[in-house]
């Protein structure tokens, strides 16, 4: 479904993303890992066209998309969050979806009624008339997925949505991430630090380190990769399941 080849990013002295290459397949869950600065985020915004890239080509179905506008690449059908939530505070929780559903229809009606469908779906209803800057963290995040998911993505990146969660959120999560992929057929690719979520939610994970992809594989192949448990689990297995 989407295939990134040797895709690099360099700021200044430091090379981010350092010739990355992977494949997602349709339907899939499909996970991210490694230490803070690895280049996650940035691997990201360069698939999503945040940022251009320097090297590399990037291709979604049939398109080559590297080096398409961030709203082109959306209208193709690829959604995401953000790692740092920036809803518009002054916004309603209504209002700051329906800047996701208004570029998937003609009239502004049938966005609100698409918005508050997603509304309904993720449990923000009570909060749907309320400014996005009273939330909690937890539902930031819920709102932060409700705009994506109003966007209409057949391939949606998440990066870290589980941050900053309480466990009971998490667990939530866990299950709405699972319900995306099995009932709505929505491929994931996720960002994710808590790794008894990733363990439990993915098929495959990339681990980088220092913008260079250190391992792929199944959870439980990664997990016990001693490169990868050396490097990103501080030496302790113990962690890998944790
Ligand atoms: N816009 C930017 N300009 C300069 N350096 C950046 C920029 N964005 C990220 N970096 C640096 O690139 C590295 C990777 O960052 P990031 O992709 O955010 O990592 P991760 O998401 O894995 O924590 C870090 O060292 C970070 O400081
Ligand atoms: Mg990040």
């Amino acid at each position: 479904m989407l295939t990134v080849q040797n895709l690099s990013k360099r700021f200044g002295g430091l090379l981010a993303v350092d010739d990355i290459s992977f494949e997602i397949q349709k339907g899939e869950i499909f996970g991210i890992i490694g230490p803070n600065g690895a280049g996650k985020t940035t691997l990201f915004n360069l698939i999503t066209g945040n940022i251009p890239s320097d090297k590399g080509q990037v291709r979604f179905q049939d398109h080559v998309i590297t080096g398409k506008k961030p709203h082109q690449i959306a209208s193709l059908g690829i959604g995401r969050t953000f790692q740092m939530v920036k809803p518009f505070g002054g916004l309603t929780v209504e209002q700051n979806v329906m800047m996701g559903a208004l570029p998937r229809h003609k009239l502004f009606a049938d966005a609100q009624k698409a918005a508050n469908e997603v509304i309904d779906r993720l449990g923000l209803k009570p909060y749907a008339r309320e400014e996005a800057r009273a939330l909690p963290v937890g539902l930031k995040k819920k709102l932060e997925l409700a705009r994506a998911l109003a966007t209409q993505p057949s391939l949606l990146f998440l990066d870290e949505v589980m941050g900053g969660l309480n466990p009971t959120e998490v667990q939530e999560m866990m299950a709405l991430i699972r319900s995306l992929n099995r009932d709505q057929g929505i491929t994931i690719c996720m960002i994710e630090h808590v790794m008894a979520a990733v363990v439990a939610l993915c098929e495959r994970i990339v681990v980088l380190q220092q913008g260079r992809k250190l391992a792929e594989g199944t959870a439980s192949e990664v997990t016990g990769n001693p490169e990868v448990i050396k490097a990103y689990l501080g030496g302790d297995v113990a962690h890998a399941g944790a």
